[in-house]
């Protein structure tokens, strides 16, 4: 199983939700990397693009895609290419495993249509066996690995890393997921949480998923 071919023909896939004209959200990982190359081939078609990350923009310049918007320059976008770490059947995702949550979380509540590229491991029944990520204010770190102990969960800092906004991640493992948008509030709630990484309020439209033989569309 070669999980990188999957990801990118989910990548390609996605180039059918462009419109002409288009300003497009980009947001961040290997999944995506595979998509910034799908853009570039018909990167005259388009008007701009908005950027979850320091590395996406990055890419982005190096294919030759310079028209690089600032997200308040409008109220909403037409479309948000991103993956997801985690995917479940209501479209509810686990997503920061890049470090990108904060901005990937602004541009998916900004776009009409959240477009959500994986490969087939991604898809789950339940989330969280992959860890899920906060974005938290440092100060407040004892604090709130204290609260995710008693939510049942086992925070843990992310080791050397800040963010984009000087910010630290604690990654929670063992946490019961069983109701995604329960978690998301009460997490989203506690004083110095910037952002959590589960996308449940504001889940995927669609989502393209990369197999052996096919890409599988699956629809809201
Ligand atoms: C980054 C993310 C990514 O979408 C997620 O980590 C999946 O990454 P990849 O495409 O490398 O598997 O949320 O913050």
């Amino acid at each position: 199983m070669n999980l990188n071919e999957f990801k990118k023909k989910a990548a390609w896939a996605a180039l059918n939700y462009i419109s002409p004209g288009a300003i497009v959200g980009i947001g961040t990982g290997s999944t995506v990397f595979h998509f910034i190359e799908a853009l570039s081939t018909i990167k005259h078609l388009i008007s701009g693009v908005v950027s979850s990350s320091n590395a996406s923009t990055i890419l982005l310049k190096n294919k030759g895609i310079s028209n690089i918007l600032h997200l308040n320059s409008f109220h909403s976008l037409e479309v948000y290419i991103d993956s997801a770490d985690e995917i479940n059947n209501n479209m509810q995702m686990i997503k920061g495993g890049g470090g990108a949550l904060t901005k990937e979380k602004i541009i998916a509540a900004v776009s009409k249509k959240f477009i959500c590229i994986i490969d087939e491991t991604k898809k789950v029944n339940i989330l969280g066996s992959f860890p899920l990520p906060i974005e938290i204010i440092p100060i407040a770190s004892s604090f709130i690995e204290n609260e995710i102990i008693k939510l049942g969960g086992k925070p843990k800092i992310r080791k050397n890393v800040i963010t984009e906004h000087g910010n630290i991640i604690l990654d929670i493992h063992n946490l019961n997921i069983s109701d995604p948008i329960a978690i998301e509030k009460k997490i989203s709630l506690l004083p110095g949480v910037v952002t959590v990484g589960l996308f449940a309020l504001r889940g995927a439209d669609i989502i393209l998923m990369g197999t052996k033989n096919s890409v599988k569309i699956i629809e809201k």
